[in-house]
Parts: structure tokens; sequence; C-alpha cells
């Protein structure tokens, strides 16, 4: 379980994340939406140890990320940043491998190749294991990123906004395989996403924060009304049915 309690953060006189409070149970795909500089990224970044918080506290099954040794919770929480900079002249196959540093620290096991293998296999990176990271293009290296991060094998996943250059075809391909990964591993995923669309369809419960505030937390079809995505979106929204299953309309 991860509970976020209270939790603000402060950038001079500016509250970016104000009191949030928040608990994911194990297993099951949450997605947190929000408009641009809504606190999404901040709070992702608190949860996973990335920048301190000012008020609050976060534990990860139990454990303080705040107390608790980087590598102890780097064993148990996994994220995918929103701006990965790699400088490194780093291979996929390098890459994706870095994931495995909290167990090893960097001298590969033979359990560390096998799920390298496994995650080069489900991620289909097979063709492009080789290549730097350079010579991807901006959705291959996202994936690669994606594939680093569940190379960690932790029980929670965060990513910040995993379908960043991702086409139409990889966006879906990556949002199955997050979802096989989610019910076949029995991991706990929170991600950021943009397409409301997407939030809705694959996940089990949507998250919207605005200025920084919790302003909707429930199943898709409670988030999928005019009404509620409106205020947090300020567009105007249709709901159709498609598929057996409620898709916003909000263009024109
Ligand atoms: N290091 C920083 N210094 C000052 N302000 C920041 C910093 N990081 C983020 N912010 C501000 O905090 C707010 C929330 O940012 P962020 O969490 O990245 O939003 P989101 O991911 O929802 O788009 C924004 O107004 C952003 O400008
Ligand atoms: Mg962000």
């Amino acid at each position: 379980m991860i509970e976020v309690d209270n939790v603000t953060k402060r950038y001079g006189s500016t509250t970016v994340v104000d009191s949030v409070s928040l608990t994911i149970a194990k297993g099951g795909m949450t997605a947190i939406v929000g408009p641009n500089g809504a606190g999404k990224s901040t709070l992702c970044s608190m949860i996973g140890r990335l920048i301190p918080m000012d008020e609050g506290s976060i534990k990860v099954d139990r454990f303080d990320v705040t107390a608790t040794k980087g590598e102890r919770l780097a064993r148990r929480i996994s994220i995918l940043s929103q701006e990965n900079h790699v400088t490194a002249r780093l291979s996929v196959e390098d890459l994706v491998l870095l994931g495995r540093y909290p167990y090893t620290h960097g001298r590969t096991t033979v359990e560390d190749r096998e799920h390298l293998e496994a995650t080069i296999d489900f991620m289909e990176l097979g063709p492009l294991r080789h290549r730097f990271l350079d010579q991807l293009s901006g959705g291959q290296r996202q994936r690669a990123f994606v594939a680093m991060v569940l190379c960690q094998d932790t029980d929670y996943i965060l990513l910040d906004e995993p379908l960043n250059s991702l086409d139409m075809k990889h966006a879906v391909a990556m949002m199955k395989l997050l979802r096989r990964v989610c019910d076949e591993q029995q991991k706990t995923i929170v991600y950021v996403v943009h397409d409301v669309n997407i939030a809705s369809w694959y996940s089990d419960r949507v998250v919207a924060l605005r200025d920084g505030r919790i302003v909707h937390d429930g199943n898709p079809s409670s988030f999928m009304q005019p009404e509620v995505m409106e205020s947090i979106f300020e567009v105007d929204v249709v709901i159709r049915e498609v598929k057996g299953k409620p898709f916003a309309v909000y263009y024109g």
C-alpha cells in the first residue's frame, strides 16, 4: 500500500502540492490526470523520493520514504521520471540492466540476465538492444526507459507520462503491456497520462489533480462525466459509448 498523508510541497511562496492525502492499495492501475502544472510530477517525484516534501509523510508498505535506505526502497518502488536525461553513451541493454542496480550494484548475476532477457522480450526491444540511446527515436527511447523500470521488478511502479512520444500503435501496446504486468504479476501501477480516454479505458481508478489538490478520485465511470471533466480541464466534453465503454470527445 502507498500512503500519502497530508503532503505539501512549496517552491518559494507557491504551494504546488497542497495537503494531498491518497491511499493506493496493492494491485491495480491508477491513472493520475490533470492540467499542466497541476502537481502530478511533483507528487510522483515525492512518492519516488526523487525530491523532498515540506510537510506530511509518505509510506510504501509501511516504509517511510524519507527514513528508509534508498536501496531498500528501490527494491519496492520504481519510478520513471517525466524527463530522462542520459548523458552517458549507453546501449538499450545497458540501460535496462541499470534497473537491476539496487540488487547487485552492477555486478551482473545470472538472475539479472534472466530479468534482462525477459524484459527485452516482453517490451519487444530485441532488434534495438545493442543500439545506443542517442541512436533511437523518442518513442523507442521511451520504451527502453520503461523497460529499465520494469526490469527493477518492484511491487510498485510509478510512471510519469509513459506514453510520451509514443505513436497510437505503441501507446496502445504499452497500455496493454502495463495492464498485463499489473494483472499477471500482481504489480501496482500508478501512471500519469494526458489522454482521458486511455486513463478510463485501462485503469481501475482515476485520480485528478488541479492546483496541487485532488479534485476527483474514483473509478473510470465516475470520472467520465461531462461536469467532472469540465471542472478539471475547463473544456467542453461530450461522452459517447464506444465498445460498451464511456468515451470522451472534447475537440471542436
Ligand atoms: N523546481 C521547481 N521550482 C519551482 N517551481 C517548480 C519546480 N518544479 C515544478 N514547479 C512548479 O510546480 C508546479 C507543478 O509542476 P509539476 O508537478 O511538474 O506539474 P504537472 O506534472 O502536473 O504538469 C508547476 O507550476 C511548476 O511550474
Ligand atoms: Mg508532469
